[in-house]
């Protein structure tokens, strides 16, 4: 190691420098030294990405924790040595890459793999690894945990998607909101002059009150996309969930559905619109109890987000923000609908407009917030909804 060699002194250096350089960096070099291999194993250990060494006899040679991060597996030294199948069995499409690494004369570089069943995305280089006489001793997989940059881009997508769908939408809107105001106006009057008749009384009666509905929605549609104008301030999220209990249960009935709120001791404020915020989950509450039924559970958590978990690199600088999830033990929503559920006007209920998650969506957005949906393997849907916390403002300070 270079730490052991101490340079010539310059020359021209004072002579009492002579004296005292070589056992100053001896003393120095000593107390830095590091042995060679734990070093390098530091360095991979501390890396941002993840990294899995395998042997060519099919072992583990080495995983950081990144990697066990990412592909969910506890590794403890007892594991190294062991079959890679074995270790890695929770990521059957890892192995198959590390498998075939030997097999291959040229690797894959900057590819990219969706790992199943967790859906992360991953970024990887897979080389092999020789020693000094060119032999291939190993495989490497290095990687990146591209989750959340997919997820923007999806966002992104989504929008544009959204922006272009809400256009027509206020376009045709507009169109129609005319002409159905003419209809109720003239309706009316008719009903005036035929007031002895009781079935065309009936039918302009009719026309008028599907007119009026249909009225609505249009209003509905471009309130929708008409943009969100936020009026920020401090928000108390328990109160703002207090009330978007109260609410939803005023539009559907709740009858033996179970709600239970916890929220994180000392949480700080939101940093929102409270209108808006109470209409998000509003909106949220008001899916759950309809997709129960009159008879389930739901569960509100609220607390800190912990970056981390989120899959964000320490270096992304998420801004301190809750984590807010509502989750019902209904029927769920089927897997093959899952991406189409924040489409405007997607509805699989007879009476549904459709708006209620594109706004919720919206109201998210408006508020630099995320919001994802899953599964819940035993039955049910779970909304994840992150929101910043007010500014300037300590976590459990
Ligand atoms: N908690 C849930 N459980 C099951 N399905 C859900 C849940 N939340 C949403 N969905 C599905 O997503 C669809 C879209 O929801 P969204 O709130 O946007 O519209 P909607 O509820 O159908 O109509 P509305 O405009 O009245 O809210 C629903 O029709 C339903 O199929
Ligand atoms: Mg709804």
């Amino acid at each position: 190691m270079s730490a052991r060699k101490a340079r010539p002194p310059k020359s021209g250096a004072p002579s009492r420098a002579k004296s005292t350089a070589r056992p100053r960096a001896k003393a120095a070099g000593a107390a830095r030294e590091i042995p060679a291999d734990r070093f390098f194993r530091d360095i991979v250990a501390s890396m941002r990405n993840g990294v899995v060494a395998v042997t060519r006899d099919g072992r583990i040679a080495f995983i950081n924790d990144v990697a066990c991060r990412t592909f969910g597996c506890k590794v403890t030294p007892a594991h190294l040595g062991r079959p890679f199948f074995d270790v890695l069995k929770n990521t059957p499409d890892v192995v198959r890459i590390l498998a075939g690494a030997f097999d291959l004369s040229t690797l894959p570089n900057r590819a990219e793999l969706r790992l199943k069943p967790s859906g992360k995305v991953i970024g990887y280089t897979l080389s092999h690894v020789r020693d000094e006489r060119g032999r291939v001793t190993g495989a490497a997989l290095f990687f990146k945990d591209l989750t959340r940059v997919e997820q923007i881009e999806e966002r992104e997508r989504l929008r544009d998607r959204l922006a272009a769908l809400g256009e027509m939408a206020a376009a045709i809107a507009h169109e129609v909101k005319n002409p159905l105001a003419g209809i109720e106006v003239m309706a009316g009057l008719l009903k005036r002059q035929v007031p002895d008749s009781a079935d065309a009384q009936a039918i302009l009666g009719d026309i008028i009150k599907e007119a009026k509905m249909a009225n609505a929605i249009v209003l509905e549609v471009l309130e929708f996309v008409r943009p969100i104008r936020l009026q920020v301030e401090h928000v108390a999220l328990g109160e703002v969930l207090q009330s978007a209990i109260t609410m939803a249960e005023s539009k559907v009935p709740r009858r033996d559905v179970v709600v239970s709120c916890a929220l994180a001791d000392r949480l700080p404020d939101l940093h929102g619109d409270p209108y808006q915020l109470r209409q998000l989950f509003t909106n949220l509450l008001t899916n759950a109890f309809e997709a129960l039924g009159g008879r389930g559970r739901v569960a509100i958590t609220a607390g800190p987000l912990v970056p981390d978990e989120e899959g964000a690199t320490p270096d992304s600088h998420v801004p301190p923000s809750a984590l807010i999830e509502i989750t019902d033990d209904g029927p769920g929503v089927p897997s093959d609908l899952l991406d189409k559920i924040f489409n405007p006007f997607f509805t699989t209920k007879p009476q549904g407009s459709g708006l209620g998650l594109a706004i919720v969506r919206k109201i998210v957005d408006a508020h630099d917030g995320q919001i994802d949906v899953s599964l819940r393997p035993s039955g049910g849907t779970s909304f994840r909804v992150t929101l910043p916390l007010a500014s300037g403002e300590q976590l459990f300070a």
